[in-house]
């Protein structure tokens, strides 16, 4: 099986458990029917194959994390409902169709986002995830750090009031590390921690994971400028007219386009103590480069 062919099978799995865990747990119809119209068949699912690939670089299989896998995809769906939001970014689309709340209404889509919060904790704490108690409170706390006022919710706090005409590289850097690079922080270093690698190891995929997330914004910024909401299936050319500060509004394309390959000459070298299975993680970095969706 090709690693394309893996990924597909994951991300299938990933839609497959969501809604039978919904169904199974008897979640109300108007609950269901929201997150089934936002996640299933949708989607990169990047998040739980960062998990995945950064577990198996310290021996855990697939079966034993994917709860934990799901759970991510939940924490992230749950932002970029919220993101979408008239009170936030104000996007008609995501995902090549109609955001949450222009489909259902807004109290649905802050609601629906809401549940799958709460959703993402039952499923990392429910009795049939196979890790130990203490990992799992370790990677609860971290889910519960990365995700929220200290990691995602204060970078979109952040995104949401910065200034570009007085905001520096510095400023930047940190709101979108903060904004996208703390979940990814959360699923690499998920192998160190559930795997019983070091206090190294951990460090390395921490830095990974800000490397990877900074050519994942940048590239996520490109595609703002660049694409088309047919190829990505959001709506574009908006940060600058909503006054979003970023890398790109700062540097100009061609810089930034420097710094994601500096960046991944960086992540190289991080990865090469690994061997051969480093280089999955460096390919996941390699396809940000040319995405168009
Ligand atoms: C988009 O994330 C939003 C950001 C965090 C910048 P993805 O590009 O991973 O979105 P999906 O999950 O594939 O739709
Ligand atoms: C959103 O960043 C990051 C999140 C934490 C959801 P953006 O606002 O740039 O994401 P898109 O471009 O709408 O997907
Ligand atoms: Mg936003
Ligand atoms: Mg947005
Ligand atoms: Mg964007």
């Amino acid at each position: 099986m090709s690693t394309e062919e893996k990924y597909v099978t994951i991300r299938k799995d990933i839609d497959k458990r969501l809604i039978d865990y919904l169904y199974s747990a008897n979640y109300p119809k108007n609950i269901i029917d929201p997150i089934k119209y936002i996640f299933l068949g949708k989607g990169k699912k990047i998040r739980a194959i960062l998990l995945i690939e950064s577990c198996s670089l310290f021996n855990i299989d697939y079966e034993d994390v994917k709860d934990i896998a799901l759970a991510i995809e939940c924490i992230h769906t749950y932002s970029l409902i919220h993101d979408d939001l008239p009170a936030m970014d104000d996007d008609d689309y995501r995902r090549g169709e109609l955001t949450l709340h222009k489909k259902y209404d807004e109290a649905t889509a802050i609601l629906v986002g809401d549940a799958l919060i709460s959703l993402a904790f039952e499923l990392i704490t429910n009795e049939n995830q196979a890790l130990s108690a203490e990992c799992k409170i370790q990677i609860v706390n971290n889910l519960a750090r990365f995700s929220g006022g200290l990691g995602m919710v204060g970078g979109q706090m952040l995104d949401m009031y910065m200034d570009p005409s007085t905001s520096s590289i510095k400023d930047i850097n940190s709101m979108q590390f903060m904004k996208t690079g703390e979940l990814f922080r959360f699923v690499c270093t998920a192998g160190p921690i559930i795997g019983c690698g070091s206090e190294d190891d951990i460090e390395n995929l921490s830095k990974f994971a800000e490397l990877y997330g900074s050519i994942f914004q940048i590239s996520d910024d490109l595609i703002d400028i660049e694409s088309t909401l047919e190829i990505a299936g959001k709506s574009v050319k908006k940060d600058i007219k909503a006054g979003k500060s970023t890398l790109i509004g700062l540097l100009g394309i061609e810089e930034s386009k420097r710094k994601i390959a500096i960046n991944l000459q960086q992540v190289e070298a991080i990865l090469e103590r690994y061997g051969n299975k480093g280089k999955v993680l460096y390919n996941l970095c390699l396809q940000l480069v040319d995405r168009k969706s």
